[in-house]
């Protein structure tokens, strides 16, 4: 990106081979909605795209003296979206032997009070915003702990980096220890502030982040609804049936409810911009019902896979008779690697475990415009098109060794896609791009560190 220096605007110009997505393959079918230009340039004024195709029939529109960032032989696609993490998780990802609720108690809930500093706060979320773009990833919803210092820390660090990012401070009344909990009047008072002060702002948006129904009483899950009847342009982001055992405890929590999903449904926490982290084991009633009320699902496969959750059914939740929006999320740190495309990879082997081919243009789609979509963001993001932002990922398909040898014997894009998807990782990640400028660049990083004493 380079100044105008009259002081208008601001331009870019980044040739390679671009890949994006159209629409829904899950809905349309992978081939009708795959578009790729394999000599492609993209043009960005202000952070936004103003022109993607063919680099012969774009070239003389490259602004005098703005120099063009070739990529060659490397796909240039949207930005990831990694519709679920825990910025706070940063430091505990690979914590061993636990299912969920004793991987909550022992590791989790005794970190998470770590963050009540704000200086610790601040430090992780500078290592954890260099994971994302190291990594591909322009935008993430991110739950934050329950000190309101710990949202400060987060939101300070996205509008630094001008990422298009949502967060909340983590509500929790109940079944934790004393000094992570807050109140249910606490609680909303604190959210409602924070959401007026970073909502809106830069390009931030604020969700209001009941950790999960049995974290919460019944008043807290109310005065969460509330909050966002009063607010609704907000996100709600809490999870949900991602552990048998966890499912027994909600029944028995709330025994006069019709089910988990029921509970959120109850208090008000349905709807578009809700995106419930899991989902592993929903009915299809339960689906139908998020189908019905706009709510996503985040997929998060290595999450699942590590604390022996379950096997997500992404092809049932994508039913085309009443598909529910499902976008992947890492979940770290109870997942386990930082890069959607490892990610892809694993959401890949799951479903093959449900007898399912997930081919890497549905991969893809989770990753970028469905992930978008789960979080009502398409008009923004997702995708290389005229009047998206220009969130950008730069991705080496020969990154490594292996994956060199394989790629040059792939005979399509959606090969080298799928190369990228099972064997890909932060090593493909060749450069990412935020609002139209430079905020990981592989090589340069590995000069640095080459250099550096
Ligand atoms: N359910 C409630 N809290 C959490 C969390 O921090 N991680 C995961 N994976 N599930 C949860
Ligand atoms: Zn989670």
């Amino acid at each position: 990106m380079q100044a105008d220096p009259t002081g208008g605007t601001t331009a870019a110009a980044i040739r390679g081979h671009v890949v994006t997505l159209t629409g829904d393959p899950f809905l349309e079918g992978s081939e009708n909605v795959l578009v790729d230009e394999p000599d492609g340039l993209v043009l960005i004024e202000d952070g936004l795209i103003t022109g993607v195709g063919p680099y012969p029939a774009l070239r003389d529109r490259v602004p005098d003296g703005v120099e063009v960032a070739h990529h060659p032989g490397s796909l240039i696609t949207a930005g990831f979206v990694d519709t679920h993490v825990h910025y706070v998780q940063t430091e505990i990802v690979a914590a061993f032997g636990a299912q969920l609720i004793d991987w909550l108690n022992t590791y989790t809930f005794v970190e998470e009070q770590r963050f009540a500093d704000p200086a610790h706060a601040a430090a992780v979320a500078t290592s954890f915003f260099d994971q994302l773009v190291l990594n591909g990833t322009t935008t993430a919803l991110t739950f934050c702990a329950t000190y309101p210092a710990s949202v400060e820390a987060f939101f300070a660090e996205a509008t630094r980096r001008n990422m298009r990012m949502i967060g909340g401070k983590v509500l929790m009344d109940r079944n934790a220890p004393d000094g992570l909990l807050d109140t249910a009047e606490q609680g909303a008072r604190d959210s409602e502030e924070l959401l007026r002060r970073w909502d809106g702002t830069g390009r931030n948006h604020y969700a209001i982040t009941p950790r999960f129904a049995p974290t919460s009483t019944p008043e807290q899950l109310a005065a969460a609804g509330e909050l966002w009847k009063s607010h609704p342009d907000a996100f709600v982001h809490t999870h949900v049936s991602e552990n048998r055992g966890e499912i027994s405890w909600v029944r028995s929590l709330f025994p006069e409810r019709d089910g988990y999903l029921d509970v959120y449904d109850h208090y008000g926490l349905l709807g578009r911009r809700a995106v419930l982290a899991h989902g592993v084991h929903l009915t299809g009633q339960e689906r139908r019902r998020c189908h019905d009320t706009g709510t996503a699902i985040a997929h998060c496969p290595t999450s699942n896979l590590f604390l022996g959750s379950g096997l997500f059914h992404v092809r049932q939740a994508k039913d085309p008779h009443h598909p529910v929006h499902v976008g992947l999320g890492t979940d770290i740190g109870a997942g386990t690697s930082f890069s959607l495309l490892n990610t892809m990879g694993e959401a890949y082997k799951v479903a093959e475990l449900n007898s399912y081919p997930l081919d890497a243009v549905k991969a893809f789609h989770l990753a970028t415009l469905g992930g978008a979509e789960a979080l009502d963001l398409a008009g923004h993001i997702g995708s290389v098109a005229v009047g998206k932002e220009a969130d950008l990922v730069v991705l080496d398909p020969r990154a490594t060794a292996l994956m060199a040898e394989r790629s040059a014997r792939a005979g399509s894009v959606q090969e080298l896609m799928f190369v990228l998807a099972v064997l890909g990782d932060d090593r493909a990640v060749e450069a990412t791009y935020v609002a139209g400028e430079l905020a990981h660049s592989r090589d340069r990083t590995r000069e640095i560190e080459r250099t550096q004493p």
